[in-house]
This record gives C-alpha cells, structure tokens and sequence, in this order.
C-alpha cells in the first residue's frame, strides 16, 4: 500500500512533518509513506488551471497514484494553513485526483487542544464535492503540547501517543482493507 502525506507546515522544523516522519518510519513494514512538499506549490490561479506548473503537475500525479492520503495539519488562526488550502484548492480542479480516494488526518500544535478546530475544518472541506474523500472515522489524533512530546532530534518521545498512534495505525490499516479499489 502506497500512502502520501501532505503537511500543512513549510517551516523548516515543523512538527507537523516530525509527526509524519514518526509515521513514516515506524509503520514502514506496514504501508510506504511518501511525504509530499507543499514549498513549490504556487497560489492557485484558475487561469492557469489546466496547464499548471510543473510542481503542480508532480503534486498531482504523487497523489492521484496514492492508495491514500494522510492530511498532517497545524492549526493557524483557528483554521487549516493557507498553504494547505492552496494545496487543496489545486488537487480540487480539472481532473479531481482526490475523489474517491480515502483520507485520515492527523494534527500537532503546541497549544492543548492539538488541532481541534482546524481538523473540524479539514473534514469538512474533505466532504466538499471537488474532493469527496472517504475519511477514515473515528480516530481522531489531536497532538496538543507537540514541544513537549518531540525531542531536540525530531523523535516522538510521548510513548502515551506513540501507542494511541499505533492503535489508530492498526485501524486505518484494517479499514483500507475494507474500501473498494
Ligand atoms: C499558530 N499557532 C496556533 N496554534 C493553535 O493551537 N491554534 C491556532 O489557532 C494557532 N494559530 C497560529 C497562527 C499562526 C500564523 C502561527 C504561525 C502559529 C501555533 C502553532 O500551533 C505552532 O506554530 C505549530 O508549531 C505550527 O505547526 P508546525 O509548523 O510546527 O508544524
């Protein structure tokens, strides 16, 4: 099984992408997770839709061939990045490579709440019809106090989180079994 992840942090040290490396790492006996960059992404631009650049062109073609896509986002200003609308708003048009294909989504913020409300946000936008992802249910992962779970070397070191991370894991597994391909 081949897995993306799109983070929706740029920032050289973000936890968002230590998280996804965590998962990348650890469960690489169980799926293959590519991490996707949104750095080289331009603004979406609906004049420029249908012969974007290059990037986007690769952005998409890594994602449309993806079992699934797992969304690792922060939270700014109570809602998801810009930069990880960007990315939405592009995979959204002309050929549509995300419906149909299943999601689940994972968040890290250095307040406690770890990313409630722009993950209430995400699922949302993931429902919208230009998208239309099947999303895995339950399993919510909020990582609140991120700074505090994640070592000076990038390693996840909340061993709490570290299982809850395994069971979610284990779930996603055993429901992509069950989707239709
Ligand atoms: C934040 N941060 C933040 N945290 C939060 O829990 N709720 C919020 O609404 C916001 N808003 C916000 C806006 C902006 C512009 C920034 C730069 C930051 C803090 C955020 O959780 C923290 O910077 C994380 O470390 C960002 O994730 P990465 O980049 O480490 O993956």
């Amino acid at each position: 099984m081949k897995v993306v992840a799109i983070v929706g942090s740029i920032r050289k040290e973000s936890y968002n992408y230590k998280l996804a490396q965590h998962v990348q790492n650890r469960y690489k006996e169980k799926f293959e997770l590519e991490i996707l960059s949104l750095r080289s992404l331009p603004m979406y631009d609906q004049d420029i839709e249908n012969e974007p650049s290059d990037a986007v062109k690769e952005f998409k073609r890594k994602v449309a061939e993806a079992d699934a896509v797992l969304w690792v986002t922060p939270e700014y200003n109570g809602t998801i990045p810009g930069v990880l609308g960007n990315a939405i708003d592009w995979l959204s048009r002309v050929d549509r490579v995300m419906v149909g294909k299943p999601s689940w989504i994972m968040g890290a913020s250095m307040g406690n709440l770890g990313t409630v409300k722009a993950q209430l946000h995400l699922r949302e936008i993931l429902f919208s019809p230009g998208i239309n992802s099947p999303l895995l249910p339950s399993n919510e992962v909020y990582v609140g106090a991120v700074h505090e779970k994640i070592d000076a070397a990038g390693n996840l070191t909340h061993e709490p989180t570290v299982q809850f991370l395994d069971s979610v894991v284990n779930n996603f597994v055993d429901w992509m079994g069950k989707q239709a391909r």
